[in-house]
């Protein structure tokens, strides 16, 4: 079989091999390492991958051939919850938070993502399409390969939820990355309905659901449920009412007070619930049983300032598949930096480096439900891989705050060397 494109030499490979599922319990440690491994590519897919040398059955004329000069090599990495369309940017809160106001205090002040969504109503579609354009180059740069993007600054504005949905949908086309989208119009209650949100729900059920569904602007449908924001009682209708019209339910859970979002998540069928910094352990059984994938955000926790980390360890404990991401949003964490989001996991989550590994790549890839296509090294996957230039994957996680990303390919094509 002729390969296009062959990685050699690889110190240790990092497959995650095994069934294409969240991977919980133990094996979220258990990340398939092969030792001077190597890899074949045909066009956009994975054609082998094994250690030492290739087999004669694959022709290597013509190929492309990368020595990885026994660097380590993960499956593209996955940042599976982002705020990656918006406009402007908030450091003027961080004098606010330096004095002591809290982000939900900024935020019924009409501050915070009121601020935001004041700036991207404002913004042009190029503008906001470059400005995400440019966090993608960034993201690429740190071996990043998918992205998810949520909507969510329009607040009152259908249009600008829809413009926002409008430009991740062509920045997927552009841009090397695979971006994927998901409506949350429901991320903060509009300063018109503060007194009446239910109206605002039913708005969002009766108009804009059925609206973003016919316009095929996205996979997913997330709600902030928090205190001040949606209610258990919202979310639940907004999800259910969502599912019904064929998009796939997330949640932002638990993530300041602890409201019942995780027991939430399992209730409506969730393909994974977020934050869930305030879970309760009910809540962590319920999506355990319930087979819902927890993305834990601890670069929100740390630029919050908030001491209390979510409790990674119980979850994984409990059976659920935890996966890992930057949450990026120019409020509660400003940066696209996953590697820096994997160290805190590991310091302030208590993740084994195995276990942040698997959460930025196959159970991340599950929230997004496509595991059977990326999250792992695997013959008749596609090829989206990053190339490490590390001795081993704890040194990821201990050289904190850098770029350790080498080679980033996706789709079997090389898009980001250093
Ligand atoms: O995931 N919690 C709600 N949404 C974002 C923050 C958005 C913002 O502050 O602009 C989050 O933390
Ligand atoms: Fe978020």
């Amino acid at each position: 079989m002729q390969a296009t494109l062959v990685i050699k030499n690889i110190g240790t490979l990092v497959t995650l091999k095994g069934e294409n599922a969240p991977r919980k319990g133990k094996l979220q440690g258990e990340i398939g390492e092969i030792e001077n491994g190597v890899i074949a590519i045909r066009d956009d897919r994975i054609i082998h991958v094994g250690s030492g040398e290739l087999p004669d059955v694959i022709d290597v004329t013509g190929a492309q051939i990368i020595d990885a000069g026994g660097k380590v090599v993960t499956p593209g990495l996955i940042d599976c919850h982002t705020h990656l369309v918006h406009g402007g940017s908030r450091e003027n809160e961080l004098a606010m938070k330096l004095d002591g106001k809290g982000y939900l205090e900024i935020l019924a002040s009409g501050g915070g993502i009121h601020s935001t969504a004041r700036a991207t109503e404002k913004a042009s579609f190029q503008e906001l399409y470059e400005k995400a354009y440019k966090s993608l180059d960034i993201m690429k740069s740190f071996g990043i390969t998918t992205v998810e993007g949520k909507s969510g600054y329009g607040i009152g504005s259908f249009q600008t939820e829809i413009k926002q949905m409008e430009v991740a949908k062509k920045l997927n086309e552009d841009h090397p990355l695979r971006v994927i989208s998901t409506f949350m119009g429901a991320h903060a209650i509009p300063m018109e309905y503060k007194d009446d949100s239910d109206k605002f729900v039913d708005i969002m059920l009766n108009e804009m659901l059925p609206k973003v569904v016919e316009m095929d602007l996205a996979k997913f449908c997330d709600v902030f449920c928090e205190e001040g924001v949606f209610s258990i009682d919202q979310s639940r209708r907004i999800l259910l009412k969502a599912k019904e019209l064929g998009l796939v339910p997330k949640i932002h859970a638990d993530e300041i007070v602890s409201l019942g979002g995780a027991e939430l998540s399992a209730e409506v069928g969730a393909i994974s619930a977020e934050h869930l910094v305030g879970a309760s352990e009910q809540g962590i059984k319920d999506m355990a049983k319930a087979g819902v994938v927890a993305v834990l955000l601890p670069g929100t926790s740390f630029n919050l300032g908030k001491k209390e980390p979510a409790k990674a360890r119980l979850m994984i404990e409990e059976g659920v598949p935890v996966a890992l991401s930057t949450d990026y949003n120019p409020g509660s964490c400003p940066t696209e930096n996953l590697q820096f989001i994997m160290t805190l996991a590991s310091l302030h989550l208590r993740m084994k480096p195995s276990e942040v590994i698997t959460a930025v790549t196959m159970n991340a890839a599950a929230a997004l439900g496509i595991e059977k296509e990326v999250g792992s090294i695997q013959v008749g996957k596609k090829a989206d891989i990053a190339i490490f230039d590390i001795p081993n994957i704890d040194y990821m996680i201990y050289h904190f705050g850098i770029n350790h990303n080498y080679i980033t390919i996706k789709d079997g094509k090389i898009i980001y060397k250093k």
